[in-house]
């Protein structure tokens, strides 16, 4: 048989009995399809992101299964629809519930994103041994058995009956455990190791990652189990891959933090069941995630004399008041530029702050370095900081140190206005809560009466103003 004819043969058993595997190349930063390769994705404007994979055969099967889950719901009035049907599995991690809305839905699907190595691990595990009245299932693609035994063993001493593990990565075995176990929780770690065997292309691509996420779904909602998803997060801050996915999930948390500090954070970015504006503060121990119940006493540190440089903001995140150090060092530019370095703060925001004080108030910074750190390697994304921050500056500038029983609260306008903050009873409170002796706060918050808080407030309108009161 000449080679020509065993190809043209091929080719009529592809076309006849099953459709040729259709290529289709997908961006990996936000899942957009082409039919062709393109340097610059048309969607997300991300460059040399498509990777050619194989489409997704949208067999019969797949319908006949959306049809047959369709037979349980059944269409109601609003009025009918009883909210306090919500039923809230407690999972006895404060600093956790509260950022789920007070519980895990049962049914829904809960995405915990997050930096490699920043402890996604480690606080799901925690979570899941911590509940000895559930049964719970850890899937892990990621490590073995024995390594999860051994992180167990760390942050758990106790009973841990309850949570059954496997290392396992194909999504059909996966549902097929879940079925002969029925657990109340399901775990995934992580869903970028997840495989299944309807698409051809690699763990972690974009129509691996949908295409599991939604077997997972569909059988997450039939059975009204909750599940856990863990994922990586890029470079970027984005969860890895699809953005796709976070469409999918009904909750989305990010664990925020640096890795060579002790403070987490999780943050809620989407909530079908709750406020996005929660956050849980975690210390990571080596007995693994401690709770801070009281993230204020923690963020200050406890030093008996003033020192130059060093202020107190009182801060919010989300819904939480908190007091947090910011210091700041000045000195004279070395080399010809001077440079602006930030840890925790936007370093856009610092050169903004930095040109106020040149043009608005007449400090001449322009030829000095300046570095900002907040303290406890935290990013703050509250403009309320903005008036602690300019004050640690000129503190350090004039080498003259703050009042140490002194905090500050406001926003600094381009014409070096103190503008108003959100939650300024909850930031005063908190800051007399901690023992401050008095708070700079924005004159714009007039009607505000700061009379029930046991601290002395001064209102500000300018950065000259609040300069006059801190050195006089
Ligand atoms: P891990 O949960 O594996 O991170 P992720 O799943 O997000 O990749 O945790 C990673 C780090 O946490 C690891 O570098 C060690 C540290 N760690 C502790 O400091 N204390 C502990 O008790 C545990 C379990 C981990
Ligand atoms: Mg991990």
């Amino acid at each position: 048989m000449s080679e020509q004819a065993t190809h043209g043969h091929q080719f009529t058993v592809t076309t006849e009995n099953m459709a040729k595997p259709k290529s289709v190349f997908v961006c990996q930063n936000c899942g957009a399809e082409s039919a062709k390769w393109v340097g610059k994705c048309y969607s997300c404007g991300e460059w040399n992101s498509f990777v050619e994979e194989i489409a997704v055969s949208k067999s019969k099967d797949s319908i006949s299964a959306a049809f047959s889950s369709s037979e349980k719901s059944k269409p109601a009035p609003l009025s009918e629809i009883r909210v306090d049907d919500l039923p809230r599995i407690d999972i006895r991690n404060k600093e956790l519930n509260r950022v789920l809305g007070g519980g895990l839905v049962p049914g829904a699907m809960v995405l915990v994103g997050g930096e490699p190595g920043i402890g996604k691990s480690t606080l799901v595990l925690q979570m899941a041994l911590h509940m000895p009245k559930s049964k719970i299932l850890y899937v892990s693609g990621e490590e073995s058995p024995q390594q999860i035994k051994l992180r167990g063993e760390r942050v758990y001493r106790g009973d841990t009956d309850h949570c059954l593990i496997v290392s396992e990565t194909s999504l059909e075995r996966i549902l097929t455990h879940t079925q002969n176990i029925s657990p109340d929780i399901l775990i995934i770690d992580s869903v970028q190791t997840l495989q299944t065997e309807r698409v051809e292309s690699a763990p972690g691509s974009v129509s691996q990652v949908r295409e599991c996420t939604a077997g997972l779904l569909r059988f997450s909602k039939e059975r009204n189990l909750p599940v856990i998803l863990i994922g990586h997060i890029n470079k970027e801050g984005s969860l890895a891959g699809p953005k796709v996915l976070e469409h999918m999930v009904d909750v989305v948390l990010q664990f925020e933090g640096d890795r060579n500090h002790m403070y987490r954070i999780l943050r809620s970015i989407k909530n079908r069941f709750g406020s996005t504006d929660e956050i849980g503060i975690f210390e990571m121990q080596q007995s693994g995630l401690r709770e801070v119940q009281n993230p204020s006493e923690l963020l200050l540190s406890q030093h008996d004399t003033a020192m130059s440089g060093i202020s107190v903001a009182a801060a919010t995140e989300g819904m939480r008041p908190f007091l947090i150090e910011v210091q700041a060092l000045t000195s004279s530019a070395a080399y010809g530029t001077p440079q602006r370095s930030s840890t925790g703060f936007d370093i856009r925001r610092l050169n903004m702050l930095l040109a106020v004080l040149e043009k608005r108030a007449g400090f001449k910074l322009s030829a000095k370095d300046v570095f900002l750190n907040i303290a406890g390697g935290l990013k703050v994304n509250d403009p309320g900081i903005d008036l602690a921050v300019v004050a640690s500056i000129l503190s350090s500038n004039l080498d003259m140190a703050l009042p140490t029983d002194t905090c500050l609260a406001g926003e600094v306008g381009l014409s070096g206005e103190i503008r108003p903050v959100t939650r300024i009873g909850q930031r005063v409170s908190e800051a007399a809560k901690l023992g401050f002796k008095s708070i700079i706060v924005p004159v714009y918050h007039k009607g505000v009466d700061f009379s029930l808080y046991d601290i002395e407030v001064k209102q500000v309108s300018k950065i000259e103003e609040a300069f006059r009161l801190l050195f006089g």
